[in-house]
């Protein structure tokens, strides 16, 4: 089957389409043919050597069509449409799993990082890793969501626990995750707050749910928020961005206020604030990823129809390096989407 493969980390020059063995499946797997794999920056990091092991095939969001079922499942017949849970290589036996806490285990990573993933013609997992698709779902809306919503929702549902009292700034918020966050805070009844980078961006993240978006470039984000919250600042905020924003993320946090941290795609941030942190009694929360039970239940409200990614484009397998270029250039909305 054709595939995507980083074979050595490097340039985007790395990234080669080669034919490699369709994946065999056990007794409690699913084969699934891919019919739409979204494309990450966690893809980008694993060709620049900071995450993974290459060789691998990357692909960590998959929507599908079950192509076969094995012996021992009775859930899924051929033909179904799914969509797959990414983390399929926790342990199931440390501390953390045996609490439901799998995306700490120390083997968290699953498919495109892990074990080869979703950008070639099929993916196995075990059948417990799939949910059924509603035919209202379309294989690319089902692709931009499972790790990018999936980390929105465990970040401001579970570890923020965020509710209609919040007022929620979302950084980043164009962005895979960040554009689904704002939607989760909306859902969640919060007041929400986005800084992004263009008035083009800021029309669609209030098209979103966005209450107020505050454009980066031209205020900073502090300042705005200290302007529009008459100095008290926001409760929560949800950071992707990293170096760039995180010290104006701190100074924009309302006293007892708590830091999502999801992710640091500008590198890491020069200064703590570690006054401010002690101080305005601050609580900075790390998230990754979401265990099978947040997905499904982020899944649930994207089915009801109550939350809905922006797909970017949809390109074949041999434009992908132009993605990499593009999600490193923080270009776009939403996401891109493979079609193998
Ligand atoms: N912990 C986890 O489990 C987890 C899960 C998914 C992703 N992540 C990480 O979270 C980060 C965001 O992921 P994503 O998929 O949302 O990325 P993305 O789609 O590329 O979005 C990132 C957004 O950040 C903003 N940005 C601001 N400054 C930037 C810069 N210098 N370069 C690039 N973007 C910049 C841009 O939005 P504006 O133009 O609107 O500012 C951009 O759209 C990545 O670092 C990723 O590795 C972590
Ligand atoms: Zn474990």
């Amino acid at each position: 089957m054709r595939a995507l493969v980083i074979p050595e980390t490097g340039g985007t020059e790395v990234l080669t389409v080669e034919d490699v063995p369709k994946p065999k499946i056990g007794r409690k797997d699913v084969l699934v043919r891919v019919k739409a794999c979204a494309v990450n920056h966690t893809d980008v990091w694993i060709r620049r050597g900071y995450e993974g092991d290459p060789p691998i095939v990357t692909g960590i969001d998959v929507a599908g069509e079950i192509a076969e079922v094995g012996s021992d499942i009775e859930s899924f017949d051929v033909g179904d449409r799914v969509v797959l849970y990414w983390n399929t290589t926790y342990c199931g036996e440390c501390e953390f799993c045996n609490d439901g806490e799998t995306t700490m285990c120390r083997d968290y990573g699953g498919l495109g990082v892990k074990r080869d993933g979703g950008h070639a013609e099929y993916v196995a997992v075990e059948a417990k890793h799939a949910v059924q698709l509603p035919d209202t779902v379309s294989f690319e809306t089902a692709a931009a969501i499972p790790s990018n919503f999936g980390t929105a929702w465990r970040g401001l549902i579970t570890r923020a626990a965020i509710g209609p009292t919040d007022d929620v700034l979302v950084l980043g918020a164009s962005g895979g995750v960040g554009h689904g966050a704002v939607q989760i805070a909306a859902h969640a009844g919060a007041t929400v707050y986005a800084a992004s980078s263009s008035e083009e961006k800021a029309k669609r993240l209030r098209e979103l749910g966005a209450d107020d978006v505050i454009d980066y470039g031209e205020v900073d984000i502090d300042e705005a928020i200290k302007e529009r919250t008459d100095h008290r600042g926001v409760d929560v905020i949800f950071e992707s961005v990293g170096g760039e924003t995180y010290e104006q993320a701190v100074r924009s946090l309302a006293r007892g206020g708590r830091l999502v941290t999801i992710g640091a795609t500008t590198g890491d941030a020069d200064h703590a604030l570690l006054h401010y942190v002690f101080w305005k009694q601050l609580e900075i929360i790390g998230a990754t990823g979401a265990t099978m039970g947040e997905f499904e239940d982020m899944l649930e409200a994207v089915f009801a129809g109550d939350i809905e990614p922006v797909i970017d484009s949809v390109i074949p397998l041999e434009e992908i390096p132009t993605a990499h270029e593009r999600l490193s250039a923080g270009e776009g909305f939403g996401k891109i989407i493979v079609k193998p």
